[in-house]
């Protein structure tokens, strides 16, 4: 039987994977300039610690959780985000009592959500997510937006729009979700059955409802921003201002809120302008979540992130016309002729390899002729040419495969020689 991959999976070939590999270098250096260090969760976690943070009447929770019991009963569930996994990391490291604060993490690594498959929705994505705890100054909200907009400056993307709202503290949350309540309420029985039931529990999650996304309601709903609180509305002013101070564009969008429980105050998303897109066009999401590290067990801290998922980095990438397969490249292919020499490659290219060049050569008995193809089609800058005439006198060919030029070297200096052209010449 012919096994498929799963549905909303994918394979990384090489050719791509390359691509990655940048996006996943530039992010690095990024969190470096930024001092933030990474820090690796594991791939599952006891189901609990989702429900209790990512909220049990979102959509994350109630629908999408690859969950289920290991041979020790265990409740587990394949984390559909890191956020909550550096929260429960946190505490239980004792993160909080470090002699440096804030703590500044960074993530990478598969997520899993059971979501409908299409462009930019996979069942398993990759996020690479930032996590700053232990500061609830305005100025670090403006350092973590700054950061993800130097990511994708960094890798090369310009259509992007910043998109920035404040959700308020338990306060200013409490009287809009009244508000909500008062505004829906008359005609719940137009929304689904989702919707129904957030009524009463969860009212901000009605505006993040996909399936009721065009009633008109929808558009007329309280905005967030008309409830906040003397100390959130203070606190947003002050994020505005330090971006302003840097000047980081953003727009603002009192209907952004988030598809999870845990934001406060801070909530931001940064959206792909450029055509090409279908119509998942956020690239990334985050927001202060300032009673998280509390609902794990921990101390009450104050923490703000993001997560954007490479897969919708690539999409955006692309749609700039900004990715090209990579091709594969060495520094030097070995053409061994007849078995003595064969034999000696083994050596020579061990040598190559420990001399820190990356070297190749062939394992299918090819004649000189498709050696020096393969050599071709893996873009060797040189090749060496080791026959029984060379072997006789203990010299070795080389070709530079760039200029044709050809030189004979003594065996002995061979290492030193490729290793001085490489070094002399373009850096890969
Ligand atoms: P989120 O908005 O659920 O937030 O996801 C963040 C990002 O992950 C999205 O903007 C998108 O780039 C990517 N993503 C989510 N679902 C998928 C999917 N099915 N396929 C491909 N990409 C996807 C969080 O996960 C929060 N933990 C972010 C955060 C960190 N907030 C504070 N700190």
């Amino acid at each position: 039987m012919n096994i498929q991959i799963p549905r909303g999976t994918q394979d990384i070939l090489p050719g791509e994977s390359e691509i990655w590999q940048f996006i996943e270098t530039k992010a690095q250096e990024v969190c470096r300039r930024y001092n933030f260090r990474e820090i690796r969760t594991p791939i599952f976690e006891h189901t609990e610690l989702f429900t209790r943070t990512v909220g049990d009447t979102t959509d994350i929770v109630q629908k999408e959780m690859y969950t289920f019991k290991d041979r020790g009963d265990r409740n587990l569930t394949l984390r559909p985000e890191g956020t909550a996994s550096v929260a429960r990391a946190y505490v239980q490291h004792k993160i909080h009592g470090w002699a440096t604060q804030p703590n500044k993490l960074y993530y990478y690594g598969p997520m899993f959500r059971y979501e409908r498959p299409q462009s930019g929705r996979m069942r398993q994505f990759v996020q690479f997510g930032v996590e700053a705890m232990g500061s609830a100054d305005p100025a670090i909200d403006a350092e973590v937006l700054a950061l993800v907009m130097d990511i994708y400056k960094e890798v090369g993307i310009t259509n992007t729009k910043l998109v920035l709202n404040s959700l308020g503290d338990k306060e200013s949350r409490e009287a809009h979700r009244q508000a909500l309540i008062d505004h829906f309420k008359p005609s719940i029985h137009e929304f689904c059955s989702d919707c129904q039931m957030r009524l009463e529990k969860n009212p901000l999650r009605i505006l993040d409802c996909k399936k009721d996304r065009d009633n008109p309601l929808m558009k007329t709903a309280p905005s967030i921003l008309d409830y906040l609180n003397e100390e959130s509305r203070q606190y947003f002013e002050q994020v505005k201002a330090h971006l302003d101070q840097i000047g980081l564009p953003y727009v603002i969008d009192p209907t952004l809120v988030r598809g999870l429980d845990y934001y406060y105050h801070t909530a931001f998303e940064v959206m792909a302008e450029g055509e090409g897109f279908g119509a998942i066009t956020t690239l990334c999401g985050g927001g202060r979540y300032d009673g998280l590290v509390e609902e794990v067990g921990g101390p009450s801290t104050p923490g703000i992130g993001f997560a954007f998922s490479i897969e919708r980095l690539i999409m955006a990438l692309k749609a700039e016309n900004l990715v090209k397969e990579a091709e594969p490249s060495i520094d030097c292919y070995l053409v061994a002729l007849g078995d003595e020499a064969k034999n000696k490659s083994v050596e020579l290219l061990y040598q190559l390899r420990q001399a820190g060049i990356s070297a190749d050569k062939d394992y299918l008995d090819k004649k000189m002729k498709g050696q020096f193809k393969t050599a071709d089609r893996l873009n060797a800058r040189f090749t060496a040419v080791l026959g029984e005439n060379e072997l006789a006198d203990n010299s070795i060919v080389i070709k530079n495969m760039q200029t044709g030029e050809q030189v004979s070297q003594p065996l002995t200096d061979f290492i030193q020689y490729i290793k001085k052209e490489i070094e002399g010449g373009q850096v890969r």
